[in-house]
């Protein structure tokens, strides 16, 4: 999935998101060594750590990406490291103390062969018994294949509005949801710049993980429906996974 088309819209769509950074920051602080982010994004995370004396390296395999999160981390002054690569095959010398794949990035991987690829990978750059914590959100669709406005309108400091619309697509039989973003940019004299973009993700089911997880010689993993630790249940909006490296 090549990000490098989301990059700029990215930050207008979730830089205000800020439910799990406090979940992540206390593990990064306990962690005692360096940390790999897994899927960095445009530095969310990987500047709320930073932050925090954690030393981090994000790993991501979109340029764009990388670019914006390096740009975030000097304005603030911040020593980030970004790795350009892909979970599945990356290989760096050293290993870490606790790795992090926050807000679905572990969605990404669509098949049972990728997903294990990339398990086994991140259990080969962890320490014995080091751990690893990620999350996903619970599958639960609104309403597909309609064109939708959900609320998402950006206004520039040059005057310019942007309108994102979406239309979903689910496959039940992949385990896929596509989203088509319809992006429209008004500018201040009207004229109308049109985009689009699709994503792909691949959901999970909670047993899924736990298997893969298992199978890729991490520990049975602890389950929650929250940053904060509450059960995950029927509401739940998001699965917290937290394991070990055996
Ligand atoms: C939903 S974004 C999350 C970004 C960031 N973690 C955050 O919380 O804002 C998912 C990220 O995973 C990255 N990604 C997609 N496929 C990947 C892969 N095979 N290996 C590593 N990262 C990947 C994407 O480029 C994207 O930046």
């Amino acid at each position: 999935m090549d990000y490098d088309q989301f990059a700029d819209l990215y930050d207008h769509q979730y830089d205000l998101y800020r439910d799990d950074l406090h979940f992540y920051a206390g593990l990064g602080e306990r962690a005692g060594g360096p940390v790999l982010e897994i899927g960095a994004g445009t530095g969310r995370v990987t500047a709320f750590l930073a932050r925090r004396g954690v030393d981090i390296t994000g790993l991501e395999p979109s340029g764009r990406m990388i670019e914006r999160g390096r740009e975030r981390a000097a304005k603030d002054t911040l020593r980030v490291t970004f790795a350009q690569g892909d979970v599945r095959t990356f290989q760096h010398e050293q290993k870490y103390a606790l790795a992090i794949a926050p807000f679905n990035a572990l969605m990404h991987l669509y098949t049972p062969n990728e997903q294990l690829q990339a398990l086994e990978n991140i259990h080969a750059h962890l320490h014995t018994g080091a751990p690893f914590a990620f999350d996903l959100y619970v599958p639960r669709f609104g309403k597909m294949s309609t064109l939708r406005h959900e609320g998402e309108t950006f206004h520039a400091p040059d005057g310019r509005r942007t309108d994102v619309f979406l239309v979903q697509r689910h496959d039940r039989v992949r385990q896929h949801i596509t989203t088509e973003y319809h992006v429209d940019t008004t500018a201040p004299d009207g004229t109308l710049t049109r985009r689009h973009y699709t994503l792909t993700q691949r959901y999970y089911t909670r047993y899924e993980v736990e298997w893969l997880l298992r199978f890729a010689g991490f520990e049975s993993p602890r389950v929650t429906g929250s940053f904060q630790g509450g059960p995950l249940e029927r509401g739940s909006d998001v699965m917290v996974f937290q394991t070990r490296a055996l």
